[in-house]
Formats: structure tokens, C-alpha cells, sequence
């Protein structure tokens, strides 16, 4: 399942940069000179614990929170010293699936997938419907545009979350925890989904947030593990695997004994 278009050797230049970002809250130092390249093409996955700063990481690509230090470089340009106008063009490259879909209650699934290119581009009716349908169409839904979020299985709301972030053609994918609360066949759809996207739009570069082991060795090109504020350890998932790292072994093994404090 790891044979990608883009594999590891290949991959260019990162279309993601980052280096020594920090970010507290108060006292409480979250990232503490963090380091990580997004390469094209590739599916990178971002493993740690719960509370480790995975989804502040996220929020501090999208220009969503201002690091405290550090440089995120998108295609060699520093985004964070991008006026405000410039960032919000930015931000139209990416994609994002939030942790738990994030849809909108009140609207249909139509609606929901149609809602970025209603409020981005103004598109005759028709060709909005091209862009939606082509959009449920690659992730399954076909049929079910009618429906209301709260009439779709967890799944079928995650796939729809993914329609929506893939809508506008984005140059990257953004994913935190995307399984989160789906049963182990659901989970392997949705894994299996993020891994087919990523072989269909070879020009798309995912970052996925996860804290599923198996669902990370399933599609990711690249893992990267965050603890304590840094990426401590990466590599490709066989290296990683195999990495003799302790904090490595006990994380991926989910070990009561070790150097993570339980
Ligand atoms: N806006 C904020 N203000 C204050 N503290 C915050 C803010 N956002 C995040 N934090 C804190 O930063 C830490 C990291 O949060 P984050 O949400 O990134 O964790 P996470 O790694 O995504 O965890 P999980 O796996 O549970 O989703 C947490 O202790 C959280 O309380
Ligand atoms: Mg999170």
C-alpha cells in the first residue's frame, strides 16, 4: 500500500518548511523548537500524545495562531511574514479535515461541499454543480448529496468533510485525527480514502495528525513524532518501526513502561 507516484527518494524540495517554531500559552511551552518538512506529493503523518501540540501545530500552518518563534516556509516563502491579504490568498491552497468533520448541521451535503466555492469564487450554478458532484464523486458519495449531515454514518460524515476540503483543488491536505470515533472497518476506509487521495492528486501534499498506529502505518510515506515540543524522532514507516528510540518504541507499541510518563 506504500508504493507512492512521489517515493521518498524522489520527492523534491519540501512544499512545507518548518524550523524552530515555538508556541506557549502562558506558561505552558507547547512547541519548543520544532523542525519538519512536508514533501510534495508525499502523505506525512505527525504522531504524539494527546495534548502534544499536534493540532496547535495545524493551526499555526493555517495562519490561524502566531508562533511565538520559527519560520513556516510554503514553497520557499516565509508565511509568516505575509500581510494578512496575502495569507488569506494562501490559505486557499489548503485543504483541511477537521478532527470531528465539522460540517454544518443545517445543511444538506450538497450544501456543505458547495459552501467554499460559494464563499471564494463566483461560479455560474452549473459549474459549481461540475465541482461538487466531481468532488463527491472522488471521495464515494455519490447519491447522497441530498442528505443532511445528521442522516450520515460517522464515515460518510468524514467523507464528506474530505469532498469539501478538496473542492477548491487545494495543493495541500490538512487531516487531524480523521478517524477519531470510527469503528476499525470504518477507520480502514477512511484510511484507505486518504491513501487513494493521495495517489490520485500526486500534485496534492497531505499533513495527517494521528494518534492510531495501525492507521499510521497504513498511508503514511513519511512519520514524524512529536514530543515534548519537538520532533524527536522521523522517518519512513519502516524505519520507524524498527527506530531504536525508546520513546519511539513505547509510543508505537502503546507501552505502560518507558521513558513517556503514564
Ligand atoms: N488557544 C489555546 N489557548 C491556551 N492553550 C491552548 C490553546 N490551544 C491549545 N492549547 C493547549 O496546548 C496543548 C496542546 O494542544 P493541542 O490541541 O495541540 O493537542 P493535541 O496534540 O492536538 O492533542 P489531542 O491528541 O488530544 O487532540 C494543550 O495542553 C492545550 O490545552
Ligand atoms: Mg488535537
Amino acid at each position: 500500500m506504500n508504493e507512492r507516484i512521489v517515493p521518498e527518494q524522489a520527492a523534491g524540495e519540501p512544499a512545507i518548511r518548518i524550523r524552530g517554531l515555538r508556541k506557549a500559552f502562558g506558561a505552558q511551552h507547547v512547541l519548543q523548537g520544532l523542525d519538519l518538512d512536508v514533501r510534495q506529493g508525499q502523505v506525512t503523518v505527525v504522531i504524539g500524545l494527546s495534548g502534544a501540540g499536534k493540532s496547535v501545530l495545524l493551526k499555526l500552518i493555517l495562519g490561524l495562531l502566531r508562533p511565538d518563534a520559527g519560520t513556516i516556509e510554503i514553497d520557499g516563502t516565509d508565511i509568516l511574514s505575509l500581510p494578512p491579504r496575502k495569507m488569506r490568498a494562501l490559505r486557499r491552497h489548503f485543504g483541511m479535515v477537521f478532527q470531528h468533520g465539522a460540517l454544518f448541521d443545517s445543511m444538506s451535503i450538497y450544501e456543505n461541499v458547495a459552501f467554499p466555492l460559494r464563499e471564494h469564487e463566483k461560479l455560474p450554478e452549473e459549474e459549481l454543480a461540475r465541482r461538487v458532484f466531481a468532488a463527491l464523486a472522488d471521495v464515494g458519495l455519490e447519491g447522497h448529496e441530498g442528505k443532511m449531515p445528521s442522516a450520515l454514518s460517522g464515515g460518510m460524515r468524514k467523507r464528506a468533510s474530505l469532498a469539501r476540503a478538496l473542492v477548491r483543488n487545494p495543493r495541500f491536505l490538512l487531516y487531524d485525527e480523521p478517524t477519531t470515533g470510527l469503528d476499525p472497518i470504518r477507520t480502514a476506509s477512511i484510511d484507505r480514502l486518504i491513501h487513494d487521495t493521495a495517489l490520485r492528486h500526486p500534485e496534492i501534499s497531505s499533513l495527517v495528525i494521528s494518534h492510531d498506529m495501525t492507521a499510521t502505518f497504513r498511508i503514511a510515506d513519511h512519520v514524524a513524532m512529536l514530543y515534548d515540543g519537538r520532533i524527536v524522532a522521523e522517518g519512513p514507516p519502516d524505519l520507524m518501526l524498527h527506530h531504536e528510540d525508546p520513546l519511539v518504541q513505547q509510543f508505537i507499541r502503546g507501552e505502560l513502561s518507558g521513558p513517556i510518563p503514564t
